[in-house]
């Protein structure tokens, strides 16, 4: 993600520094040390936006208790951590992947993927990572918290939501698991603008896959 700040800040010194060498006319009505100034404007406040308004925005680090939904489940335990995200569409996606699972009989522990969550999964026998797509990538909690995890081998569902295009952030999330230890056995993809006339509604996609999941 750091790529678009940087290109950001690239593109202001191209329209403003070259411009001002090539154009005589330019140099001779301004000064290097205003146009520099100007520049200098403009960076910071691509800088401050994008580090002091925006990534704190997408990047919160929502710390939550460990949930227990289903206790008396016998077909299994799964561990799901969801990154909330600024709306409820995550959690509303994670819950109805859970209602899947539930309905199959397993026993279900849910979180947020937190500096809080839980690192050892040693006692769980499915993963699911449910994460919103910011700039093609999935939230930076989430690729931090598969960062901290051994996964052993543990079979692993990826559920990467977004606006429009969420494929590029599955993969890059699969591959996290996979450099983890991880087994990624399904990978869903869900859009926050189904609901829509004919559209699949994002829940029901979610519910199907948690019922979906082979039982261990
Ligand atoms: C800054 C930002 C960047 C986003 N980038 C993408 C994107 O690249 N692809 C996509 O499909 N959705 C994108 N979305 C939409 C979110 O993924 C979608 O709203 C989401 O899955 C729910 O997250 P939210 O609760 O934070 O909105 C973006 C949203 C924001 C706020």
């Amino acid at each position: 993600m750091l790529v678009i700040p940087l290109l950001a800040i690239a593109l202001v010194l191209i329209m403003n520094v070259i411009p001002w060498y090539t154009n005589k006319q330019r140099r001779r009505k301004e000064t290097s040390s205003r146009m520099w100034m100007r520049t200098l404007v403009f960076v910071a406040l691509i800088a401050i936006v994008w580090w002091a308004l925006f990534m704190p925005w997408i990047n919160k680090d929502w710390v939550s208790d460990v949930e227990v939904v289903n206790s008396e489940g016998t077909a299994g335990t799964a561990y799901i951590a969801y990154y909330p995200g600024r709306s409820t569409f995550a959690k509303d996606v994670a819950d109805a992947f859970v209602t899947g699972l539930v309905d199959n009989g397993w026993r279900c522990e849910i979180t947020t993927a937190s500096s809080q969550a839980p690192t050892n999964l040693d006692r769980y026998d499915l993963v699911a990572l449910v994460s919103p797509t910011y700039m093609l990538q999935p939230a930076g909690r989430v690729t931090r918290y598969v960062g901290k995890l051994d996964l052993g081998g543990k079979d692993v569902v990826i559920i990467s939501s977004g606006l429009f295009s969420t494929k590029q952030a599955a993969t890059s999330l699969a591959e996290r698991v996979r450099a983890a230890g991880g087994n990624p056995i399904q990978t869903v993809e869900v859009k926050t603008g189904a609901g829509m006339a004919g559209m699949v509604n994002p829940r029901d996609v979610a519910r199907e896959a948690g019922a979906a999941v082979p039982l261990p």
